[in-house]
């Protein structure tokens, strides 16, 4: 084993060695609103959950030359967004998105994909997804160079064809996951161990 010592390596090298041994991770796709109403979309793999009850989501964006990203610069402002699960049909639109764009262009219209109106929320989410969640913003951590965002679930929407008696089919939701660089993952083997009683 090597020991490496994160405060003697640079930052390059430590988001190397995350992003290559924290595999594989979730990808959000969220949409957000920007003030002047432009719809803005980018897929996040700092991504998980982190409450049941409520249903609790976390993202974290990282700083872009020392500033929020769109999407963090949203929620702060708005207090809402849409996370959508990225699965093998919708990967390469949302691919797409991750462009970085100026503020007053919309990467869903780059993309070709088509706004879906939320129920609760004033940000529409996009059609070209599975699974979708309307969230409000409830925790925000300022981070050093990242912003911490913790949202929750008030409304889920889910394609009912990939549900079996109220359960999702990961064969049918067919989620992506990202690994290091530009390398993504399918669901793989999958196996069963039963829990100890
Ligand atoms: C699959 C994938 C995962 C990404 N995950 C993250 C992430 O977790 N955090 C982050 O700050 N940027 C991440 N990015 C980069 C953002 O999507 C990219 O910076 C985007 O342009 C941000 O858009 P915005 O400025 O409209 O918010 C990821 C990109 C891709 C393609």
């Amino acid at each position: 084993m090597i020991a490496i010592d994160p405060v003697q390596n640079t930052e390059r090298d430590n988001y190397k060695l995350l992003i290559g041994s924290i595999i594989p991770r979730p990808i959000a796709f969220v949409t957000t609103l920007s003030g002047d109403g432009v719809l803005n979309g980018a897929p996040f793999s700092f991504f998980n959950i982190v409450s049941s009850n409520p249903p609790m989501i976390s993202l974290s964006i990282q700083h872009a030359g020392g500033r929020h990203k769109d999407t963090a610069r949203n929620i702060l402002h708005n207090k809402e967004f849409v996370v959508h699960i990225v699965d093998r049909q919708n990967v390469g639109q949302i691919n797409i998105t991750a462009a970085p764009l100026p503020p007053e262009h919309s990467e869903i219209a780059l993309a070709g994909m088509t706004p879906a109106d939320s129920l609760l929320i004033k940000v529409p989410g996009v059609a070209e997804a599975k699974v979708r969640m309307e969230c409000v913003l409830e925790h925000y951590v300022e981070l050093p160079n990242n912003d911490l965002l913790i949202g929750k679930v008030v409304q889920f929407h889910i394609n009912e064809d990939i549900l079996e008696q109220g359960r999702i089919d990961p064969a049918k939701l067919e989620a992506v996951s990202r690994l290091a660089g530009n390398d993504y993952a399918g669901i793989g083997d999958i196996f069963t161990i039963e829990r100890p009683v």
